[in-house]
C-alpha cells in the first residue's frame, strides 16, 4: 500500500473513498457539512466510535465515496482512537473494493500524532496472515494508496516506519513453529539487521556453552532444534550525551509445549507465539534504525524451542546460570525466566544500563489482567514512569504490578539458589521476582505480554493473531530518551 501526503483540498481531491471524521452530535465542518447533515438529522448516522456511513458521487465533490467515519465524543478522541479508527474503517472498506483512500484531518486533529496514527491503523488493519492460503483471489480486493489530507510528510513516514515494523513483528510471531524455528528467528533477524543497517551477531549453541548459559541450554536440550542468542546493535551517528544505554531483552521461544511438564493439547496451538516478546524487540529495532534516536539501543534475543525429547531436562534437574547461581528446575514448563536471566546477565556483559524485558511470560497474568493490559514490573520507578508515558502516547495499555521481597519466598529452593516456579499464588509476580534477581539493581522493567501479544478474534481495526504490542512504545521510549 502506498502512503503519502495529500495535497489536495478535500472539495479537489480524488479518490476512491474520502473518510471524514464524525462526532457524536456533531456533523462535520467544511464541504462535507450539508451532505452529512442529512445522516444525522435523520439517525441514520449518530458519530459512534467505529459507525460508518457512505455516500456515493457526493454533490459538490470530486471523490467517488464520502465516507462519514464514527469518532465518538472529540473530547474523547485520542490518536489511539484515530489509530483504530482508520485501521477499521479500511477494513471496512476494502472487501467492497476501493483502492484509494484519503482520511481528512481536521483541526484540533491536525497534529502529527493524528497524522502518523491514522497511517498506523490502515497499515495495521490492511495486514492479514494469509500467506499460507493458496486461493489466488486472496490478491483480488487490495486497497493500493492512503494518503493524509492535513498531515505532515515527516508524521506520515513515522506512521509507516512504526507499523511496518509492527507487522513484522506479527507476521514472526504468527509463524507456525514449524516453519520459524530458532535458527529461523536467527536468520530473520540477521536479514532485517542487514537491510537496516544495524550490527547483528548470533551466539550458537557451542558459544553458549563456552560462556556457561546453562540455564538456556537447560532449556533447549530437549529439542532437535539448537537454540540462539540474537544480538542487535544500533549506534547513533552523533556521540551520546550520557552513558545510558537501553537493553531491550525479548523472550523467543517459538514453540512451548511445556517440556516434561507437558502443556494440555487444547490451545497449545498458540504457544508459537511464545517468541512474541522477541519479535516486539526485533520490530522495535527496525524502527530504531530508520528513525535513529540519540540513545545506542542493544536487543538481546534468547532464542529456543522448549520440547520433551529425550535429552530434556527433566523436573528436579539443577543448572547454573551464566550469573554462577544455581536453579531447580522444579517445572520445565516455567522456561522463558529460564532464558531470559541469560539473556539479563549477558546484556549486563554488553554495557546495557537501562534494560527491559518482554516475554509471554505466565498464564496468572492473564488471570489478573485479561487481554486489555500488558502487566508491568520494576526495581525503578522513574525508568517504568518513563515508559508508561510513551505506552500512554502510543494507546498501549500497562498496568503496574507489584514487586515485593516477601513474594521471594516462594522461590527458596532446599537444594539450589532458587527454583523456578512460585506456585499458583501471584504466579506473574513471583516471576518478575526471578528475573529480578538476575538484574543487580539496574533500572528495569519487565513486562509480561501473555495477555496482550495475541488477539483471539479479529477486531474491527485488527485481524485476529499476533498483535505486535510494545514496538511503538519501546521506539517512542528510546526516541523521549
Ligand atoms: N508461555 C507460557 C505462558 C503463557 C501462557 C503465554 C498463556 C501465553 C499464554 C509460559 O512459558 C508458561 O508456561 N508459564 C507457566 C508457568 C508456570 C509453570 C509456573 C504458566 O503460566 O502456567
Ligand atoms: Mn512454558
Ligand atoms: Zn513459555
Amino acid at each position: 500500500m502506498d502512503i503519502k501526503v495529500e495535497g489536495k483540498s478535500i472539495a479537489e481531491v480524488e479518490a476512491d473513498a474520502l473518510l471524514v471524521v464524525g462526532f457524536e452530535g456533531s456533523a462535520p465542518g467544511g464541504p462535507a457539512s450539508g451532505l452529512s447533515k442529512e445522516l444525522y438529522d435523520s439517525g441514520e448516522f449518530s458519530g459512534k466510535p467505529l459507525e460508518i456511513a457512505i455516500l456515493h458521487r457526493p454533490a459538490g465533490l470530486k471523490v467517488k465515496r464520502l465516507v462519514l467515519a464514527g469518532a465518538g465524543k472529540s473530547g474523547e478522541f485520542t490518536a489511539a482512537e484515530m489509530r483504530k479508527l482508520s485501521g477499521a474503517m479500511l477494513r471496512a472498506l476494502k472487501p467492497k473494493g476501493v483502492r484509494s483512500i484519503v482520511i481528512a484531518l481536521e483541526e484540533p486533529f491536525r497534529s502529527d500524532d493524528f497524522a502518523a496514527a491514522a497511517v498506523e491503523g490502515a497499515l495495521l488493519g490492511d495486514m492479514e496472515a494469509n500467506r499460507y492460503k493458496t486461493d489466488p483471489k486472496k490478491n483480488e480486493k487490495q486497497v493500493a494508496s492512503f494518503a493524509v489530507l492535513g498531515g505532515s510528510q515527516a508524521a506520515v513516514d513515522r506512521g509507516r516506519i512504526l507499523a511496518e515494523a509492527q507487522n513484522f513483528t506479527r507476521d514472526l510471531a504468527n509463524e507456525p513453529a514449524n516453519l520459524l524455528t530458532p535458527t529461523g528467528l536467527a536468520e530473520s533477524a540477521r536479514k532485517m539487521a542487514a537491510d537496516y543497517s544495524l550490527e547483528c551477531e548470533i551466539l550458537d549453541q557451542d558459544r553458549m556453552r563456552q560462556l556457561g548459559m546453562g540455564a538456556l541450554l537447560g532449556v533447549a536440550q530437549g529439542s532437535a532444534e539448537p537454540p540462539a542468542m540474537i544480538i542487535l546493535r544500533y549506534k547513533p551517528a552523533a556521540k551520546p550525551s550520557s552513558k545510558d544505554h537501553l537493553g531491550l531483552v525479548g523472550k523467543g521461544v517459538t514453540f512451548d509445549t511445556g517440556g516434561i511438564s507437558i502443556k494440555p493439547a487444547e490451545h497449545m496451538d498458540q504457544m508459537r507465539y511464545d517468541m512474541a516478546g522477541g519479535a516486539a524487540m526485533l520490530g522495535a529495532m527496525r524502527a530504531i534504525a530508520q528513525l535513529k534516536p540519540a540513545i545506542p539501543v542493544t536487543a538481546i534475543i534468547p532464542t529456543v524451542e522448549n520440547m520433551p525429547g529425550s535429552r530434556a531436562q527433566r523436573p528436579g534437574d539443577i543448572v547454573t546460570s551464566l550469573s554462577g547461581k544455581t536453579v531447580e528446575v522444579l517445572n520445565t514448563d516455567a522456561e522463558g525466566r529460564m532464558i531470559l536471566i541469560d539473556a539479563l546477565t549477558y546484556a549486563q556483559r554488553l554495557g546495557c544500563t537501562h534494560l527491559i524485558d518482554a516475554a509471554t511470560l505466565t498464564g496468572s497474568i492473564v488471570v489478573a489482567l485479561g487481554f486489555v493490559n500488558i502487566g508491568a514490573f520494576t526495581n525503578n520507578q522513574a525508568f517504568l514512569d518513563k515508559l508508561m508515558a510513551a505506552a500512554k502516547a502510543e494507546g498501549e495499555k500497562m498496568w503496574q504490578m507489584p514487586i515485593d521481597e516477601e513474594y521471594k519466598e516462594a522461590l527458596k529452593s532446599d537444594f539450589a539458589d532458587l527454583h523456578n516456579i512460585g506456585g499458583r499464588p501471584g504466579g506473574s509476580v513471583t516471576a518478575a521476582m526471578f528475573l529480578k534477581d538476575f538484574v543487580n539493581d539496574l533500572p528495569w522493567v519487565h513486562l509480561d505480554i501473555a495477555g496482550t501479544a495475541w488477539l483471539e478474534e479479529t477486531k474491527p481495526y485488527m485481524a485476529k493473531g499476533a498483535s505486535g504490542v510494545g514496538v511503538r512504545t519501546f521506539v517512542r521510549l528510546a526516541q523521549n530518551w
